[in-house]
């Protein structure tokens, strides 16, 4: 695999073809906030609130770094107006779904997020998917889904499954960024079936 060079806030890098921004900019000790990545999962892109600047010859864009590959002579800014501007916004929209997220909430001090700007409509879950593709990726489990589209979308325990094998696990717990409550309240309600769990010891 050939080596790119290109240039992260002011400083020269030299990264594998195929590398993401993150890890080129995380390489020379630049930190690029995530919510939805887990270095054992496949990066995803969900939450957008690694965005960054990237310039290409005369295009300029903002690019989720978790996800976009580094390209040669790249110029690309991890801060910035534009960046700041996106990053508070989306945290204002996040905070509205978690409103008590410690996470969002050291975010939001950092980037002026205001967290009164949207409707407050607490589920506690940002849809960050690191629950679900732990489950899937890591333990090979598919206890826990995605349901529903668009505003509906929401994750949702399988009961069957969770009664067997989340009792031992709760791997996904501590992974929530908005509050591992929220993990454990779902998981909860799925195990609600009492005869679905196995038999205690
Ligand atoms: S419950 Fe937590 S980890 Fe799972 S998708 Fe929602 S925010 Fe992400
Ligand atoms: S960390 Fe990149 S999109 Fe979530």
């Amino acid at each position: 695999m050939s080596e790119i060079v290109l240039q992260i806030d002011g400083k020269e890098v030299v990264a594998v073809e195929g590398t993401s921004l993150l890890e080129a900019a995380q390489s020379i000790g630049i930190k690029i906030p995530t919510l939805c990545r887990n270095e054992k999962l496949k990066s995803y892109g969900a939450c957008r609130i690694c965005v960054v600047e990237a310039e290409t010859g005369s295009r300029k864009r903002l690019v989720a770094a978790c996800v976009y590959p580094v390209e040669k002579n790249m110029v690309v800014r991890t801060r910035s107006e534009k960046v700041d501007m996106t990053r508070k916004m989306l945290l204002e929209e996040m905070l509205a779904h978690a409103p008590d997220s410690e996470e969002l909430k050291k975010l939001a001090e950092e980037y002026g997020a205001d967290s009164g700007r949207f409707e407050k409509e607490p589920s506690f879950c940002i849809l960050c998917g690191l629950c679900v593709r732990y489950c899937a990726e890591v333990k090979r489990k598919d206890a826990i889904g995605f349901i529903d589209r668009g505003a509906k979308r929401e994750i949702s325990f399988i009961p069957e499954i969770a009664a067997e094998e989340c009792w031992a696990c709760k791997e996904c717990f501590p992974l929530c960024p908005t509050s591992a409550l929220q993990a454990a309240y779902v998981l909860t309600e799925a195990l609600a079936f009492p005869d679905l769990r196995p038999k205690q010891e």
